[in-house]
């Protein structure tokens, strides 16, 4: 029986600790469990028996995979001159900490996204929040290689590419990350292809097991790959609907070249562009599916299947957003999307158009009605 957080727990046993009784459960995905199976699966805390006939597991103690519903996705390091090789895997959801801020209660909001099932972390340098990460990194009591972390090279204070590396893993307090990227192509100094041999010394001295760019286009991906000797595993980019029709070409471009998208701000259209054309598709799904838009809009993102970097303040959202990976859409809610993007970001382009039309004649305007009080002959 589910509990909210928790299973309720029935034991058969008389024995008052959940450690040494022969529980029958059922786990998050309502699988008959023991209890004992658990512990020794996560044997991390969050078991409390509260009599010898109940107990109650926290769910987020529960083994991620066995209640992951967003899978692993091959990276194309498994590839090289030598030939290929079996690869990394990256978790296709991850906990982004950009809005985070400092200071305690910025390490709480990883801690939370960490226990409520989040593997994979997004941070980066220019977030000035590595550190608290690090913090809630360590208190998960999480084994390293039981979470998978990102962070950026942004070039931060001028620093370059080793000492950035070096100074990203004193302050998540790890002997490496994951994944390694160049925040946008402007900080890959004084070249594409310089910037791009540092990182692959980091790759090669163990700071990072993979590599990647963020914010890169077609032509960035081009100029990188003619002197590359490791490829980019990922490039993270905008993603959504709005923005889905431009970004299309470049998704089709990277999945021919073996690199991942990873997608950063899918939910825009809710949190910073609410009442477009996307709206009334992904309501009407949500409201079939019984699920919340947001939901929608992640399983819209995961159909494409791009690496999904979300964040939330709230538990809830967390919760919700671990579960949109078991979301169907069929093909018609993610045409229904896509098109509804396509028209927004015509009806948003044409409006930036006027605006930008109106600010230039008003300034002209200005010019010219200066120029007449001054009597300054500019024809
Ligand atoms: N590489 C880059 O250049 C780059 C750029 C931007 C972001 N990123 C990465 O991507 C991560 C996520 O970026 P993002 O914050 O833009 O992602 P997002 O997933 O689009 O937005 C997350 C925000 O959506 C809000 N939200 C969720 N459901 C909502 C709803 N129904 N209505 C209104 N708001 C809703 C959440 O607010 P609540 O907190 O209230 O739940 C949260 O603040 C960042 O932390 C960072 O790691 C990378």
């Amino acid at each position: 029986m589910a509990n909210g957080n928790f299973a309720v727990v029935n034991s058969s046993s008389s024995s008052p600790t959940a450690a040494s009784a022969d529980l029958r459960c059922r786990d998050y995905q309502n699988t008959p469990r023991r209890a004992v199976d658990l512990i020794d699966l996560q044997p991390m805390r969050k078991i409390a028996c509260e009599s010898a006939s109940v107990c109650r597991l926290d769910a987020a103690a529960l083994p991620y995979a066995a209640r992951m519903p967003w899978a692993d996705i091959k990276l194309n390091d498994g590839i090289d001159a030598r030939g290929p090789f079996p690869g990394t895997t990256i978790p296709s959801i991850a906990f982004g900490t950009w809005t985070l801020g400092n200071g305690q209660q910025s390490t709480d909001k990883v801690d939370q996204a960490i226990s409520v099932g989040f593997n994979h972390i997004d941070t980066a340098q220019s977030y000035r929040n590595e550190a608290e990460a690090g913090i809630a990194i360590h208190q998960s009591g999480l084994k390293r290689e039981e979470l998978y972390i990102t962070t950026k090279f942004s070039g931060t204070n001028g620093l370059d590419i080793e000492t950035s590396i070096n100074n990203s893993l004193k302050n998540l307090g790890v002997g490496y990350v994951d994944l390694y990227l160049i925040h946008s192509p402007r900080l890959a100094q004084p070249d594409i292809a310089t910037a791009w041999a540092q990182m692959e010394k980091v790759k090669a001295d163990g700071k990072a097991k993979s590599i990647g760019v963020s914010n890169f286009e077609i032509s960035h991906l081009e100029v990188l790959l003619a002197s590359a000797k490791v490829k980019p595993v990922a490039n993270q980019i905008l993603f959504h609907p709005y923005v889905y029709e431009r970004q299309a070409p470049l998704v089709e471009w990277m999945a021919k070249n073996g690199i991942v998208t990873e997608a950063y701000s899918v939910l825009i259209p809710l949190s910073r562009q609410p009442n477009g054309p996307v709206d009334a598709p992904v309501n009407k799904i949500a409201a079939r599916l019984n699920a919340a838009p947001e939901q929608v809009l992640l399983a819209w993102a995961k159909a494409k299947g791009v690496v999904v970097v979300t964040s939330s303040s709230k538990k809830e959202r967390l919760e919700g957003y671990l579960d949109a990976g078991d979301l169907k859409l069929t093909s018609s809610d993610i045409a229904a999307i896509d098109a509804a993007g396509a028209t927004g970001a015509r009806r948003f382009n044409a409006r930036s158009f006027l605006r930008k039309t109106v600010a230039v004649a008003l300034v002209g305007a200005a010019v010219l009605g200066v120029c007449g009080y001054f009597r300054v002959k500019i024809l």
